[in-house]
């Protein structure tokens, strides 16, 4: 075995490594060292869900936002974003129609700063007292501590907060100056004690990465304990200043989903709409590297396009309200089967 194959097996036993030994794995990266990786992670998660996968529906809220990270294409810079506000019952029909296809858990996301806090809370109390058995995971961006307490009091149950690079001077490099990486870990942890499930999560390839960053990035998920994490390549919009960026590869992130699931082989992982932006069959290839959530896109078609994060995102044409067909299918063809329970986090 060479020293990268004694890694991997290393994490699969004891789920942990240092920065050190998590950025050589990394760079000892082959085909069969993934092909490995992806096999005891399918084994990991198996032995946790089954061949279940989670469906969360998202419901893209607001294309407003007040930050100007550098790869995001609704930017507040990006004076070509067409920007949208759902209405409050706009967003209960977004959730109607989950429902009746059986959903039972939303993502309500937004750019930062998009809707006040007070608005929110009356949103999720509606939906709670609609619905009682739903989840409601909130993906709005950074808040003041009181109205992540707000919103926990409202009755939401996870939030999704992607810490986007756990180095320093990385963050630094993918934010305006403004934006600051203590205040971001600070809301992390802040959400954790409040009591939300709580997600972090990275793209992959995004600008200044490298085995370095991204060992910090498996460090920090390792010793965080998320109950989620989202990771998709990073893929450049072309009204951003990385417009010019390579994107990320289908091969490294799909390593990386199996990585973190070795390293936490109960916590949350889906296979992204970037992914499937990169690949045809990306989040099928995301499923058999360990991922086991999925997220129909739920937003009503006429805004889907406006919420463009990066060029070519997928499920924004006509088709798009076929997702939920759609995913059913290509979830099947891996010998899967959606789920539709709240899916709560077995990180223990
Ligand atoms: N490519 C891929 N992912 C992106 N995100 C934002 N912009 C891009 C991009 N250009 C991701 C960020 C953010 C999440 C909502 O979408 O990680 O947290
Ligand atoms: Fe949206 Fe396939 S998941 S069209």
């Amino acid at each position: 075995m060479n020293e990268a194959s004694e890694l991997l097996e290393k994490l699969r036993a004891r789920r942990t490594l240092d920065i050190g030994e998590y950025e050589a794995l990394l760079n000892g990266y082959s085909r069969e060292l993934a092909e490995k990786a992806a096999h005891a992670a399918r084994e990991k998660r198996d032995a946790v869900f089954g061949r279940q996968v989670y469906v969360r529906g998202l419901i893209e809220i607001s294309s407003v936002c007040r930050n100007d990270c550098l790869y995001c294409g609704i930017r507040r810079s990006n004076h070509k974003c067409e920007r949208y506000t759902l209405t409050d019952d706009e967003i209960i029909d977004c959730c109607d129609k989950g429902y009746s296809y059986g959903y039972r858990t939303f993502v309500l996301q937004s750019g930062e700063g998009a809707l006040a806090t007070a608005r929110v809370c009356g949103i999720v109390s509606r939906i709670k007292q609609k619905y009682p058995d739903y989840a409601v995971t909130l993906s709005l961006g950074e808040l003041p501590f009181e109205d992540y307490k707000r919103l926990k009091e409202a009755g939401a149950d996870r939030y999704l907060l992607r810490h986007e690079t756990a180095d320093r001077e990385h963050y630094r490099l993918l934010h305006p100056p403004e934006m600051s990486f203590d205040y971001r870990m600070t809301c992390l942890r802040e959400l954790k004690r409040l009591g939300f499930q709580t997600g972090c999560g990275f793209m992959v390839g995004s600008p200044g990465q490298s085995a370095k960053t991204l060992a910090k990035d498996l460090k920090f998920v390792e010793e965080f304990r998320p109950a989620m994490c989202g990771i998709g390549p990073f893929i450049p919009h072309k009204d951003t200043p990385f417009a010019k960026e390579p994107a990320g590869t289908l091969e490294q992130t799909l390593f990386l989903l199996s990585l973190l699931r070795l390293i936490s082989p109960g916590i949350l992982l889906p296979a992204t709409t970037a992914l499937g932006t990169i690949a045809p069959n990306g989040r099928e290839l995301g499923l058999e590297a360990g991922a086991n959530v999925v997220m129909p896109n739920l937003s009503p078609t006429g805004v889907r396009k406006k919420y463009s994060l990066y060029d070519n995102k997928i499920c924004t044409g006509e088709e798009a309200a076929e997702c939920v067909g759609c995913l059913e299918k290509r979830v099947a063809s891996v010998g899967m089967r959606i789920v539709t329970d709240r899916g709560d986090t077995k990180v223990k």
